[in-house]
């Protein structure tokens, strides 16, 4: 058998087709279009291009971005000073800081200064707090695509919605994907293993697995024989193997002999954290919307 393959590209342009519609009618409410900040310290290239691919789709779907490009040897005072001055600009929606940021500055302090209201990549100490209680708030892009891309795959499957009471592990434990994709799959009533580097037989907990979610940045770590028999298996992982090409965390070939479903690399998760981003950045220009331009 060969396993479905979950196609992220083809999700996130539902996704965006649905955000580009909303904005047309938000923007006479507005009185303008929604607006996303994008800063990027220093010149990672692997950042440039994500951050290109950012603005591309935002516009796209009708999103204004603006881009602050800040030099790699600023200091957490002068970011923070800059990321609080776009905090007050009234055409603004959202803010993303693009990580990880040059060595030497605290990405916590750095994020930790984004407004709340305005945080579209969910990752201020509010959100993740609310996120963690349960409560409504802009949650992480990337762990929230994962969530639409299981759904998406039970429905191709033929299988229903609910998820309660199924084993999940996810593998890996940062506040940008683990933690926060485990989170939303105890939401969703699931049984959730957190499996990290120091985890004993890593292999055994993913074979438990119904739904298992990979995100280590570990090139095919993940094998055919780790995984249970028509699991659905989502693969965060983004590596670039010594040929240059994008490889996930997941060995694709042995594994969609066993799973039900699994998604590619690339093609699965990157298109669906920008779509998520997006759908945050209109979330956020909504409520603003809703009270007369102000963040709330
Ligand atoms: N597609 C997308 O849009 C997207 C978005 C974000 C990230 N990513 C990719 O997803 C991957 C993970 O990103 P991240 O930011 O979460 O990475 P990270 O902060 O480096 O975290 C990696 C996690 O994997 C765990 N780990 C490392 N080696 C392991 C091993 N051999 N066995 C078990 N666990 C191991 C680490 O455990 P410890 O905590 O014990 O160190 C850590 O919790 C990367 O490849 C990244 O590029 C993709």
């Amino acid at each position: 058998m060969t396993a479905l393959r979950i196609d992220g590209k083809a999700l996130a342009r539902q996704v965006q087709d649905g955000i580009s519609k909303e904005i047309l009618e938000l923007n006479n409410k507005l009185g303008r279009a929604p607006c996303l900040a994008v800063i990027l310290v220093g010149d990672n290239p692997a950042s440039k291009v994500y951050v290109k691919a950012k603005a591309k789709n935002a516009e796209s779907c009708g999103i204004d971005t603006i881009d602050v490009f800040l030099p790699g040897n600023i200091d957490n005072k002068m970011l923070e000073a800059k990321i609080k001055e776009l905090n007050t600009k009234p055409n603004i929606d959202g803010i993303l800081l693009q990580l990880p940021l040059p060595p030497g500055l605290d990405e916590y302090k750095a994020l930790s200064a984004i407004d709340p209201a305005l945080d579209v990549d969910g990752l201020h100490p509010i959100n993740q707090g609310l996120l963690l209680r349960g409560e409504k708030s802009l949650r992480p892009c990337t762990p929230s695509g994962v969530i639409e891309l299981i759904d998406y795959a039970r429905e191709k499957l033929g299988l229903k919605r609910d998820i309660s009471g199924l084993q999940s592990t996810v593998v890996g434990r940062s506040i940008l994907v683990g933690k926060p994709v485990s989170l939303m799959l105890l939401e969703r009533h699931c049984t959730v293993t957190l499996c990290h580097s120091r985890t004993k037989n890593l292999m055994e907990e993913c074979r438990r697995a119904d739904i298992l979610v990979a995100a280590v940045g570990r090139q095919e770590l993940i094998k055919g024989d780790w995984v249970k028999k028509d699991a659905i298996v989502i693969d965060v992982g983004i590596n670039r193997t010594e040929s240059g090409a994008l490889v996930g965390d997941v060995d694709f070939q042995s594994v969609s002999k066993i799973a039900a479903a699994i998604t590619p690399v690339p093609g699965g998760v990157g298109p669906m954290t920008i779509a998520m981003l997006l759908k945050n950045t209109l979330e956020s220009a909504k409520q603003r919307a809703a009270h007369g331009g102000k963040v709330t």
